[in-house]
């Protein structure tokens, strides 16, 4: 079997390198395509490192830009090399950008699509990321689903064929990585932290980034909370704090550590060793329950319900009040912390890779990965 990968971001990579992985142990080096949707060396080049992914077939560079140029221009880029290659299958992660071009690319050419982490849903359709994930679900062959509700979503929009329920690979990174983030990261000592006695906040996500109101409330949030906290700054908000002025407010604050994106180890043990976490990130509300550490959803929904169902996770929005009680009851409220911090992880046993590349040798042998006609036999 010639497997195909198609990647381009950070969450990407993390979560495709134990399905690499478990090809690579059944004897088979899949093409891998790397779209360069990210492009810094804090946001792709360190986590290939990092994960050993040392081989990168082709490099596509696409770059930033708007919704349609990115898209459109890793579809022109990705269809080349797959009419070059012609894999037997198109293996692709998530929602983003890389994604709905990796999926569309390939079914067009007729070459089936597996789509690892598919039927999440968050039911919010002015998010970039909701849209990725309906039309890469709908032009998949094989369809991933990390969990029981993520393959009801599907079940909902009619797709019951080729749904195989394998958990998240998420799990698999995290126990492949956290003992060797354990050892091998200095990161507390480097920014002079003791477990449990600070926050780790990321933010990203584009409602909340583009929006000045929203990036200040943001900012807002930041200032008030009655902890260290570390935000290691993705290069969008970056750029949006420095244009609106925010940045300097916040390095000024004495309980602010700002810092560059991590690599994965290094992010791994801060999580692991934080006594909460603030986000808008997909990956971290789902690492957080895997590592036992309660999490504050800034946004509010989320495609990952089973964590807030498990206990594990709350949706604060950026809504100050709300940020700041939750806050008060995790450190001050020891039944409360104890309930979160115990929340039973929803993503299964971290051999999500294994089941996966399984499944996709019994379809192989069988005659049957191929773009069918219909999905309704
Ligand atoms: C993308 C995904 C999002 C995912 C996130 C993971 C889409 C629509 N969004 O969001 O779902 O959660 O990746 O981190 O696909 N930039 C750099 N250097 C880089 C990469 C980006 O400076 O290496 C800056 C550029 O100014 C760019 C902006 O970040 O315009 C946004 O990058 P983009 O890849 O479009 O979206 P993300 O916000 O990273
Ligand atoms: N991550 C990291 N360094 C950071 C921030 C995040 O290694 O500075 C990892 C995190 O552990 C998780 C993934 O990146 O596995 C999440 O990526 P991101 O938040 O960019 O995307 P999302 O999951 O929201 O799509």
């Amino acid at each position: 079997m010639k497997p195909a990968f198609v990647f381009g971001t950070r969450p990407e990579i993390i979560k495709l390198a134990p399905v690499i992985r478990a090809f690579e142990e059944r004897g088979i080096d899949p093409l891998l395509i790397h779209t360069g949707q990210h492009y810094d060396y804090e946001m792709s080049k360190i986590f290939l490192e990092e994960l050993e992914l040392h081989r990168i077939d082709y490099h596509l560079e696409v770059g930033s830009g708007t919704q349609a140029y990115q898209t459109g221009t890793a579809m022109i880029k990705i269809e080349e090399v797959l009419m070059k290659e012609k894999p037997d299958v198109s293996l692709v992660q998530g929602d983003t950008n890389t994604v709905l071009a990796g999926a569309l690319a390939s079914v067009k050419l007729k070459i089936p699509v597996a789509h690892v982490e598919a039927g999440l849903r968050s039911f919010d359709r002015t998010m970039p990321e909701e849209i990725n994930r309906i039309l890469a679900d709908h032009a998949s062959e094989i369809l991933f689903a990390p969990t029981e509700e993520a393959k009801k979503n599907l079940e909902r929009e009619g797709i019951s064929e080729g749904v195989y329920v394998v958990g998240n690979t998420i799990v698999d990174a995290v126990l492949q990585n956290s003992e060797i983030a354990e050892r091998k990261s200095k990161i507390l000592d480097e920014l002079g932290l003791r477990p449990k006695e600070y926050a780790v906040l990321t933010a990203h996500r584009a409602e909340n980034t583009d929006s000045e109101e929203n990036l200040k409330k943001l900012v807002e949030i930041i200032e008030s909370l009655p902890i260290t906290v570390i935000y290691p700054v993705h290069p969008r908000t970056e750029k949006r704090l420095k244009s609106l002025d925010l940045w300097d407010r916040l390095e000024q604050k004495a309980h602010v550590i700002l810092t560059k994106p991590l690599g994965y180890l290094d992010f791994l043990k801060l999580q692991k060793n934080a006594k909460f976490v603030l986000t808008d990130s997909g990956g971290i509300q789902e690492e957080s329950i895997i590592l036992n550490v309660p999490c504050l959803t800034l946004r509010y929904n989320t495609e990952r319900p089973e964590t807030i169902k498990a206990g594990g996770n709350v949706l604060v929005g950026l809504e100050k009040g709300r940020v700041l009680y939750y806050v008060d009851r995790l450190l001050n409220d020891k039944e409360f912390y104890e309930k979160m911090e115990s929340a039973k992880n929803p993503f299964g046993d971290g051999r999500s890779g294994e089941r996966i590349v399984e499944i996709l040798f019994n379809l192989y042998n069988k005659g049957e990965l191929k773009v069918r006609s219909s999905r309704f036999i």
